[in-house]
Formats: structure tokens, C-alpha cells, sequence
């Protein structure tokens, strides 16, 4: 059975509360659940994980690598920065499709730069959760 590892940054575990406008308003553990029964459809099997820390994160891919066979994240504000987790994701060594709910390209000039994305196959921005499912979809396939 495949593995799919599903990673939230910093402030996600807010989701529902914070910046609608932004997020939405689906919480972290329904937007995991939504991922998870669509992956069953799949016959894959979702590892999820959040962390406020970008050690946690780190930890957390380090840890869980040789277990899946890719991942899906969405970093929070850590994709605009974290040269440590662009490390991360590159050396897992399995491929990683990087999500952001909002439209990062179109929001403040600081957040249109993500240093994580070159790290990935994939980024998808500003789908909501329809960018989880379409991730999962095209992980699925290149598998
Ligand atoms: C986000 C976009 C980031 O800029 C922000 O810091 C987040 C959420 C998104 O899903 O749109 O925490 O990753």
C-alpha cells in the first residue's frame, strides 16, 4: 500500500479559526479527513503531521522517509524562508508536491517567494482543498 505523507507548518493547526478570508474556514482535522477518505479511494494510506517548529518538521520527514513514498506540504509561513526544510524535502529523496490554501502570488510581496517550492515537483496556490486533492491525485500517479 502506498504512503503518502500529508505535513502542516506553523499556525495550521488554526485552520477554521484564523484568516478566513485567507484559509477558509475547514479545520486542520477535517481537511486531514477529507484527504484521508479520498486516499482510501486510492488504496494510499496518509501519514499526517503538523508542527508549529521547523525542528519538528524536520524530525518528523527525517524520521518518516523510508516509510512513504511522497509527501504533501504545505509549510505555512516557513515556504518563504526555511532553507532547513527545502533541505529536508530534497533529502527524503521521495517526491513532494508543496500547498498553499490561499493564492500565495497574489497576497503581500513577502509570501509570493517560496524557497521550498524548488525542492518539489509541484506547487499548487490557492485552491483551498481542492490543491490537497489535486496533489494527491497527481502523487498517486507518478508513484
Ligand atoms: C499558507 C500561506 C502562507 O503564506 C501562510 O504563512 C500560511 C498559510 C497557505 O496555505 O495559503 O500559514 O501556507
Amino acid at each position: 500500500m502506498k504512503k503518502i505523507i500529508l505535513i502542516h507548518g506553523p499556525n495550521l493547526n488554526l485552520l477554521g479559526e484564523r484568516a478566513k478570508e485567507h484559509y477558509g474556514d475547514v479545520t486542520l482535522a477535517k481537511l486531514e479527513k477529507i484527504v484521508t477518505e479520498e486516499a482510501e479511494k486510492l488504496g494510499v494510506k496518509i501519514i499526517a503531521f503538523q508542527s508549529n517548529h521547523e525542528g519538528g518538521l524536520i524530525d518528523f520527514l527525517q524520521k518518516n522517509r523510508k516509510k512513504a513514498d511522497g509527501i504533501i506540504i504545505n509549510p505555512g509561513a516557513l515556504a518563504h524562508y526555511s532553507y532547513a526544510l527545502h533541505d529536508a524535502l530534497l533529502d527524503s529523496q521521495i517526491p513532494s508536491v508543496e500547498v498553499h490554501l490561499s493564492d500565495i502570488g497574489q497576497r503581500e510581496k513577502w509570501r509570493r517567494v517560496s524557497v521550498t517550492a524548488p525542492a518539489c515537483k509541484k506547487i499548487i496556490s490557492g485552491k483551498k482543498i481542492e490543491g490537497y486533492l489535486e496533489a494527491l491525485h497527481y502523487l498517486n500517479k507518478t508513484q
